[in-house]
């Protein structure tokens, strides 16, 4: 910049000046004030800060702090940027680095336990379900906790199966139900001390295993091989399936049931499978319908 000076007798002189302007201002940063990732995954922390400044010149933000993006955490970091005079300005964020989800937990969710049928196999808190089944046996066994009584379904097609029986002259009663897992331990226990416990477990479920519990189950009239030839297990084992009820220990199936033959035990299933397993009077047991085991281990 030049500056004109004239003198008394009129001469003029030129003179040249410098102004130099100041720039005191810092400048000034949009960002987000916190940015989240998972472990294992970077992200461009500068990918949306804006740096302005007075001096229109292009200024790139830095990042003081430390970080790892491999490693779950929250770190304090800064954004700082200068312009050409040094004006600084630093300002705080925070990156959150979240626990990656265990790709364990994902797998355990998906995978899916089946039975060599290819039912599938549900473990809820100790119940297992096969196939959408309550399945109680040898290999399968409930909470020592569960169960309070026969359930509502099995009471109330109990009720209607009584009906029936009795419009044909015949005596329906309940000898057990529902039996808790106490029971069952005093139960089985005696058999153990009177006929040994290879024996017992021919016909007597162990503590944990037994149908009773569950509240599907019950023993007819009187338990014991001679109702076998009684009219009412003849009725029971050719018209149960129509009120859900599956004959559970048929003959000669020991192998697949884990017990002997008991013409006096039912199992409430509803009708759909009741239907399926009776099978036209060849009666298939859940053990193969299903394709599983009843073995303890
Ligand atoms: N008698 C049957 C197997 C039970 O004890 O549940
Ligand atoms: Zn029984």
């Amino acid at each position: 910049m030049f500056i004109e000076v004239k003198n008394y007798f009129n001469n003029k002189k030129k003179y040249r000046f410098i102004v130099s302007v100041i720039d005191n201002e810092k400048p000034t940063l949009e960002f987000k004030k916190e940015l989240e990732t998972e472990e294992g995954t970077k992200i461009d922390l500068l990918k949306d800060v804006v740096v302005k400044d007075n001096s229109k010149e292009v200024i790139k933000p830095e990042i003081e702090g430390t970080y790892d993006f491999n490693k779950a955490g929250e770190y304090k970091l800064y954004y700082i940027a200068k312009d050409s005079s040094n004006n600084t300005v630093k300002e705080e964020f925070l990156l959150k680095v979240k626990e990656k989800k265990k790709v364990e937990s994902k797998e355990r969710k998906n995978k899916i336990n089946t039975t060599s049928k290819g039912y599938e196999i549900v473990n809820k808190e100790g119940v297992t379900l096969i196939g959408g089944y309550l399945v109680v046996n040898k290999t399968y066994s409930l909470p020592k906790d569960y169960g309070d009584g026969l359930k509502s379904d099995t009471k109330n097609k109990f009720n209607k199966m009584k009906s029936a029986a009795e419009k044909e002259g015949l005596n329906l009663f309940i000898s057990s139900g529902f039996r808790s897992y106490t029971r069952q331990n005093t139960l089985y226990n005696n058999y153990v001390k009177n006929d040994g416990k290879e024996e017992a477990d021919t016909y007597s479920a162990r503590p944990g295993h037994s149908e009773h519990q569950s509240g599907f189950a019950i023993d007819f009239n009187t338990v014991d091989d001679s109702f076998a030839d009684t009219k009412e297990a003849k009725w029971l084992s050719s018209n149960c399936y129509k009120y859900g009820f599956i004959l559970r220990y048929p003959k000669d199936k020991t192998n697949e049931t884990g017990y002997k033959y008991e013409p006096w035990h039912f199992r409430y299933v509803g009708e759909d499978l009741a239907i399926k397993l009776y099978n036209k009077g060849n009666w298939i047991t859940m053990e193969s319908y299903f394709g599983i085991t009843s073995t303890y281990n």
